[in-house]
């Protein structure tokens, strides 16, 4: 059964992704919260795998207070929301306190639409080949464990659709556009083809194939 309950308002428990709309291999943006050695909280947007409807994974970039934070207590706070300014805001620093709500010995971000704690269960370090070369990452393997939904409906973030978007807006322009403009369209699909093909599902890839096919009206 869903549950679910007005930001702020008392909560009830569940202890899977399903009612969040999570689906598995998939990557998504989210804001891991933890706490620091002196017990304030820390935000930073993180990308997370869904291993299984219980198990996520986490790659951590060095430098990452969040990773040491998350090695130091095992456990941490995973929030769901598609709020633009908190996401810049806890990019670019931590937020004021005044944007968590403590929760026991944990705490999450007052505005998120749906949160679940994860525990540690797994902790690898070692090194990964990307386009900018090798970096040392963290690996954080994490059970779900409370999941709390806040709103009803829960959209979490997977950057394939914004790609989608923005490929489809630019097709629907290419007959207005002189060649110039179009040859700047045509120039952004292959970013646009590695995000999605990086994070998307079966079914981004196929959107995206079709785009591709009359993206090639116009070379
Ligand atoms: C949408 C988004 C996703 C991100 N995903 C990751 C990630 O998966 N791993 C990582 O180490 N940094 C990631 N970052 C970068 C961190 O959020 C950023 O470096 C942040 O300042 C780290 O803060 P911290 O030192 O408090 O952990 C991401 C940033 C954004 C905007």
């Amino acid at each position: 059964m869903d549950i679910y309950l007005e930001k702020s308002l008392d909560r009830s428990k569940m202890s899977d992704l399903t009612s969040l709309g999570l689906k598995k291999g998939q990557l998504y943006e989210t804001i891991v919260v933890t706490k620091n050695s002196d017990g304030s909280p820390n935000a930073a947007p993180m990308g997370l795998i869904v291993k299984s409807i219980q198990e996520v994974v986490f790659y951590f970039y060095p430098g990452s207070r969040t990773a040491e934070n998350v090695k130091k207590d095992g456990i941490f706070t995973v929030n769901i929301l598609e709020d633009s300014l908190t996401f810049v805001e806890c990019t670019l620093g931590s937020p004021p306190s005044s944007y968590f709500q403590k929760d026991g010995d944990l705490f999450h971000l007052k505005s998120a639409d749906a949160y679940f704690t994860a525990r540690v269960v797994k902790e690898k370090v070692g090194p990964r080949k990307d386009r900018f070369g090798s970096t040392e990452l963290t690996i954080i393997q994490a059970l779900v464990e409370d999941v709390i939904k806040c709103v009803e409906c829960v959209h979490p973030l997977n950057r394939a659709i914004y790609g989608i978007i923005e490929a489809l807006v630019n097709l629907t322009r290419m007959e207005m556009a002189d060649q110039e403009t179009r040859n700047v369209y045509l120039s952004r699909l292959p970013e646009i083809s590695r995000l999605v093909n990086r994070v998307g599902g079966l079914e981004d890839k196929e959107a995206l194939d079709m785009i591709r096919k009359k993206y090639d009206d116009y070379r």
